[in-house]
């Protein structure tokens, strides 16, 4: 396996494109010289505006269709190579299964394709619809299920052979705030665990909590790349916490055009020139106020992802 500084690569892409036929003679190029690493143990976010090649991504390192030209490594082998698939979990965007099955068919099925053993399958099974909270519903056809009990087994699927590395696309659309959360949860245990996981969302808090390093891509191409904390830029604007606060400091404070809020007992600034602070700071201490924090904030993912696509030109809806 290839080491770089920042660590062992698991996934590699070096100069991708990927042109899909149009079916009357052109092509669509999906994407454009494409190039990241994706390091063992990290989350990591590929977002992007619709149509911009996140899905063409995942199905090139699942060796499911054919780059034009370029190079791509998993494990330091060919997406094609079979020895990678057993290390490899996938959830679709939309999952589609055979719904006449129930999920403990469906999850039972999958185990078998791996090669495990009734006893192995049987617990495993157990495990994984515990984890995604489907017990209950082990025995229900598929095509009962809603959008987001799919969702969750979809899930359930794509852990079954213990992947290291996990390919999510979309994993909590249309499942529930508390379900999404939980899925989230799961993310990080299996960070901790050494599991790599490659997140595609267009939830960009979610991807600014969890992902330690984020790509965005827009048209087919590599717009930003970087760790969470390099892509976020520092803003003007500085919150200042503060207690004891004199109705003089109020005053002064709120002349300057910053907003004012009580958080647990604190009060809370948000100035909106930085350059302001030190003399806000020096007001609060000499009116016998106590200062509890001072943080400069950043912009959100949010935030650079329209800037960077709006730089990027986004495609224009006519
Ligand atoms: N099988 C295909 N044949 C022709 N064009 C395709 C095919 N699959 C994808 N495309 C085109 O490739 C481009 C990238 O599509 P892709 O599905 O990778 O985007 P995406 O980033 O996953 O979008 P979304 O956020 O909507 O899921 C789009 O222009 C799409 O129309
Ligand atoms: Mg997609």
């Amino acid at each position: 396996m290839s080491n770089t500084s920042a660590g062992e690569v698991v996934v590699e892409l070096r100069n991708v494109r990927k042109e899909y036929p149009t079916g009357w003679g052109g092509t669509i190029l999906a994407l454009d010289d494409v190039s990241f690493e994706v390091y063992r143990g990290e989350i990591f976010g590929l977002v992007g505006p619709n149509g911009s090649g996140k899905t063409t991504t995942l199905k090139l390192i699942l060796g499911l269709i054919f780059p034009t030209s370029g190079e791509i490594k998993v494990f330091d082998s060919s997406p094609f190579d079979i020895s990678v698939k057993n290390k490899i979990g996938f959830l679709p965007d939309g999952p589609y299964f055979y719904d006449f099955l129930n999920a403990d068919e469906l999850l039972d099925f999958y185990g078998r394709l791996f090669g495990y053993s009734k006893s192995e399958r049987k617990e495993r099974i157990e495990q994984l619809l515990d984890l995604v909270g489907m017990k209950r519903f082990r025995k229900m056809p598929l095509r009962n299920y809603s959008k987001g009990m799919m969702q969750r087994i979809g899930l359930a699927q794509a852990l079954i052979n213990d992947p290291d590395l996990l390919l999510l696309d979309e994993p909590t659309t249309g499942i529930d705030p508390i379900g999404a959360h939980d899925i989230k949860q799961l993310m990080l245990k299996l960070r901790e665990q050494g599991k790599t996981i490659f997140l595609c969302s267009h939830l960009l808090a979610d991807v600014q909590m969890i992902c330690d390093r984020v790509v965005i891509l827009n048209l087919g191409r590599v717009i930003r790349k970087g760790t969470v904390k390099e892509l976020l830029e520092p803003t003007a604007v500085t919150e200042i916490v503060a207690r004891e606060v004199s109705e003089e400091v109020f005053k002064y404070v709120s002349e300057l055009g910053a907003t004012v809020e009580r958080r647990d007992g604190d009060v809370v600034f948000r100035l909106l020139d930085h350059d302001r602070a030190p003399e806000v700071i020096e007001t609060i201490r000499s009116h016998n106020g106590h200062v509890v924090s001072i943080t400069r904030l950043t912009e959100t993912l949010e935030d650079v992802f329209i800037k960077a696509v709006k730089e990027a030109g986004a495609p224009q809806i006519t």
